[in-house]
Formats: structure tokens, sequence, C-alpha cells
């Protein structure tokens, strides 16, 4: 096999974020459930037979911040496993970035298990999330391939089934950075502990973002982009660090319809559904 075409890498919304602790090396024990929607950059592999390890954008949709982790991702799984192997990653950006969605943390996760099939490499899902890991703390969720109960710093994950439904999605022109959001002395971090069953009695509507408040003060477009949500009569709510919110819509959604058709410039907005599982989970044993 000498190329992989169209992999795809969903981004995931946080159904709910509580922050509960932190540990001694500053990163922030949470509780959260995660969900695949069907947003998707796409990528594209190639093996080179120089052994190098290159890539290129097909199109930039804003300043990337993420842009080395696909390289990065191919790196830590050569140095896992002594493949000398190289390849050349085109990767079709469609997912903002800065806005909670996981899109670089999805990217890094498909390199990881398309690169495992293009290298013969016969890796493990275990293996290719302890590797993730190493990546960024939502990586192994997207390796998981479900949607999932996560605690721990995001690497402790239970699968989880969730009923097909629908969201709006809305990203302000202004992105938000997770290590600022994380690192703010005004983050409340002492949530008390949740169970799955409290969740599940409330799937859609369950706790918060423990985040978003402190979003809101970063980044007033946070709160224009609930504001807009609610002038079309969505409870919304941030996703992971932001900037982008969501809210789940009824069967008829026309108000939220007519607002996508007329964002302002920089405004992103989509409607998604969730994903029955991750586009590559029967890519791994
Ligand atoms: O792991 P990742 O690179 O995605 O995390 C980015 C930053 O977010 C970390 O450097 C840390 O500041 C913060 N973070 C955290 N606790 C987590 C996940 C991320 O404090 N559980």
């Amino acid at each position: 096999m000498q190329r992989l075409l169209d992999v795809p890498a969903p981004a995931k919304l946080n159904l709910f974020l509580h922050v509960t602790g932190r540990r001694a090396d500053g990163y922030h024990l949470l509780q959260s459930v995660f969900m695949l929607i069907d947003w998707a950059d796409t990528l594209h592999f190639e093996k080179r037979s120089d052994g190098r390890i290159s890539r290129e954008d097909v199109h930039v949709l804003e300043g990337l911040p993420e842009q080395d982790l696909c390289v990065r991702a191919a790196q830590a799984l050569r140095a896992a496993t002594g493949c000398s192997d190289g390849a050349h990653i085109t990767l079709h950006k469609r997912i903002p970035s800065q806005a909670g969605l996981g899109g670089g943390s999805s990217d890094a996760a498909s390199c990881l298990i398309a690169l495992n099939r293009l290298w013969n490499l016969s890796l493990s899902r275990a293996d290719l999330a302890a590797i993730g890991l190493g990546l960024g703390a939502d990586v192994p969720f997207f390796i998981g391939g479900h949607h999932a109960w996560v605690e721990g710093i995001g690497d402790e994950l239970t699968p989880l089934g969730l009923a097909p439904a629908r969201f709006a999605v809305l990203k302000p022109p202004t992105g938000l950075s997770t290590p600022a959001i994380f690192g703010s002395p005004s983050l409340r971090r002492d949530t008390p502990s949740a169970t799955l069953a409290g969740f599940a009695a409330d799937a859609f509507g369950f706790g918060q973002n423990d985040l978003q408040a402190v979003a809101l003060v970063l980044c007033p477009e946070v709160e224009e982009a609930l504001d807009l949500l609610a002038r079309c009569g969505l409870m919304g709510r941030m996703t992971g660090s932001g900037s982008a919110v969501f809210a789940l819509l009824p069967d008829a959604a026309t108000a939220w319809e007519h607002a996508l058709s007329g964002l302002p410039p920089g405004w992103v907005g989509r409607t998604c559904s969730n994903l029955p599982s991750h586009p590559l989970y029967g890519w791994l044993e």
C-alpha cells in the first residue's frame, strides 16, 4: 500500500465539562462527555521512499496553531516502533481551530491510525492511544472511536451510546487558547464528582462547562454567540475550552437555519449530527 486517500478526522463536542481538581503537574482533572460529530477534516497519506515526513495544507482556514501535530504524530509513531518509513501528509482543514472542537487532536489521532496501516505496523488501539496521549490529552478519545464518558486528564475513557441528535454549532471569529483558559486564576476547580447515572438521566442537558465563565471574560464574542443561539430559541453552551458554542436542535429549527444563512463575516456556523462511531473505528482491532 503506497497511498491512503480521504481519511476523515471528525470533530467533537463536550456535552458538559466539569473541572474537579488539578494535578501537581498543572494538568486538570476533568469529568466530561465527548461526542463525535459529522464535521471533519480530511487527510491524505503517501509513502515517501526517502524516509522523510512532510506535510502540506490544501487550504488554510486560519492560523492552524496545531499545524505540526500531524508531523509530531508521525514522528512519535516512528520513535515508538523503530519504523523508518516516510510519509507525505496532506491536510484539508475544515474544522475551525481554537474552537474547542478537537480538530488538531483528531488530525493527530487519524494520522496515528492511518500511518499504522500505511506502514504495516499492526499496533493495537491501546498502543496508539498511549502514543496519542503524549501528543495531547484529547487524542486517546479519538483513537477510542466511541462517544465517551471521560475522566482523569481526558485519558480515562468509558465508551457511551447516545441517541442520534442534531446540533447547532457556532464559532465566533476570535479563537481561544486552551492553556490560557486552564491557566486562569479565576477558574473554579472544585466541582463535585458527577455520576454516569446522573448524566444518563438528561444526556443533552446535564451539568455545565466550567471553562465557560473564564472564556466569557477572555472572549466577549462567546457571549455574542450564546445570544445569537438564544435569539433562535436555543439554549447554548461552550464546547471544550471554546470559543465555539453549540445547542441541541429540535426537529424544526427555522430560526437557526435563517441565522446560518446571514452570519456576519468571520463567523462559522453549521448544523451537525452526532456520529454512530468514529469513521475509522474498524481500522483497529
Ligand atoms: O494536552 P493538550 O496539549 O491538549 O493541552 C493543552 C493545555 O491545556 C495543556 O498544556 C494544559 O495547560 C491544559 N490542560 C489542562 N488539563 C487538561 C487538559 C489540558 O490543564 N486535562
